[in-house]
């Protein structure tokens, strides 16, 4: 077996749990969450969590991963002999995301092609993005080929690999956001999409858009998937916990605000101040924003912009994914990394198939009005991960105690300054919000609320 690879630097740690935060979920979904729910007031409940609710599971998830050592399977079982089980849960969840997710990834991976090679017309057409990926060989070649580079990545190992390509990949998506985001807001017209994205409106906020800011939260900061866990397990005894988890904080709070300071603005202008066109969900991103490039002056080379800043944030997010299925699977059957990743990679794509001809060939099946794709992800989303967590916040909480979180965060030598906070949260406010965001899912899929 080989010897567990560790994250060399502090800094190379919190760029790769960033890059795992920061993920189609910034730069999608929260934008038009926060111009749906009353965009500044929904930015401030959403900060509020984030140095709560989100802060509390993230140190929890990091500190049982570097106290054990190990990922998500076992870390549990081995601080407390009767909890084993929700390593078992926790480690369904990424097994159940990252082939639908690299779907998703395979198709940034065209859009991005497309721009980089001067046809970013073609589509701005609403029916290309349906035409693409209703085919069957194309979409699973640009699949093929993202799974490729994340499985290469995982093979270079966790600190020539992962953290490298978080070096990098990270700070040119900071500088890519503020480009894009200046760009957008500097053009004539902005001015009311601005106002629309960051001027409170309490009347949009509700119970629901409450749920929503908790649940959006929680998928962001990539929790309860036993991500943090395994990353946890990499980082040096020495680095301070309760810094770093406000490092990742900040960095993926803020790519998302910049993210609806990019989208929100630039679709207004587009479609005249029609809030609408915000609301379109998943197509959003791959047939609304085209067309808002395409009728922009210079809207070519800012779409390119966007587009590789959506790859780079997709394949850090599916490179956690791959490497903490990986360490699963690692620790189950003890062996090699490198054989264990190229197993994971060809499981990726064959569980990956029926996801991506969900669009095209097998079309027909579905459960509900659900595609195969969103079947999974709402089992590994709204159901599993809330569940997870929860149980996480007893364990935590109540099981092996929130002092044995303390102490490792104080292990490092420093002493844990937001200790009070977190104890109030872990015990008493984080298991409701959860179930209130599992509350949500159950009636959202029954069709009394809509998320
Ligand atoms: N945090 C990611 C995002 O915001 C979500 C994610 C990460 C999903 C890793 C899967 C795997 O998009």
């Amino acid at each position: 077996m080989e010897s567990k690879h560790h994250f060399s630097s502090k800094i190379g740690f919190i760029l790769a749990a960033a890059g795992s935060a920061v993920g189609l979920g910034n730069i999608w979904r929260f934008p038009y969450l926060a111009a749906k729910y009353g965009g500044g007031s929904f930015l401030l409940i959403y900060i509020l969590l984030a140095v709560t609710f989100g802060f509390t599971l993230m140190v929890t998830e990091i500190a049982i991963g570097r106290k054990t050592g190990k990922s998500a399977l076992y870390a549990f079982g081995t601080l407390h002999k009767k909890s084993g089980f929700i390593g078992i849960l926790a480690s369904i969840v990424p097994i159940l995301i990252l082939p639908y997710y690299c779907v998703i990834g395979g198709w940034v991976v065209k859009f991005t092609w497309v721009y980089l090679t001067g046809q970013g017309k073609n589509v701005a057409d609403s029916a290309y993005f349906e035409g693409f990926t209703g085919q069957t060989g194309e979409p699973l070649f640009w699949l093929f080929l993202f799974i490729l580079f994340t499985l290469c990545v995982i093979l270079l190992g966790v600190n020539k690999g992962i953290e490298k390509v978080s070096k990098i990949l990270m700070p040119l998506l900071i500088v890519l956001s503020c480009v894009i985001a200046v760009f957008v807001i500097t053009r004539p017209g902005s001015k009311d999409g601005i106002l629309y994205y960051l001027k409170p409106d309490l009347s949009k906020f509700s119970f629901t858009a409450f749920i929503a800011a908790t649940g959006q939260l929680f998928y962001s900061m990539s929790l309860a998937m036993g991500i943090m866990i395994t990353y946890g397990s990499y980082a040096s005894k020495k680095d301070n916990i309760e810094n770093s988890v406000r490092n990742i904080e900040i960095f993926d709070t803020l790519i998302a605000i910049l993210a609806g300071l990019m989208i929100v603005p630039a679709v207004f202008i587009f479609s005249g101040g029609d809030e609408k066109a915000l609301s379109t969900g998943p197509t959003l991103m791959f047939i609304t924003l085209p067309k808002v490039f395409e009728s922009m002056k210079g809207g070519q080379i800012i779409g390119t912009a966007f587009f590789i800043l959506v790859l780079f944030a997709a394949l850090t997010s599916a490179i956690s994914l791959m490497e903490t299925v990986v360490s699963i699977f690692v620790d189950k059957f003890k062996t090699s990394r490198s054989k264990t990743a190229v197993a994971v990679g060809i499981y990726t794509v064959i569980m990956a198939i029926p996801s991506s001809l969900g669009f095209g060939l097998w079309k027909g099946i579905s459960i509900g009005d659900k595609t195969i794709l969103d079947l999974f992800d709402f089992v590994s989303n709204s159901l599993l991960m809330p569940i997870v967590a929860i149980f996480t916040c007893v364990f935590a909480g109540y099981l092996v105690k929130p002092r044995t979180i303390i102490d490792e965060v104080e292990s490092s030598g420093v002493q844990f300054r937001s200790r009070k906070l977190y104890v109030v949260v872990i015990k008493y406010i984080a298991p409701v919000l959860l179930a209130l965001i599992l509350l949500g899912s159950i009636l959202d899929v029954m069709g009394i609320i809509t998320l």
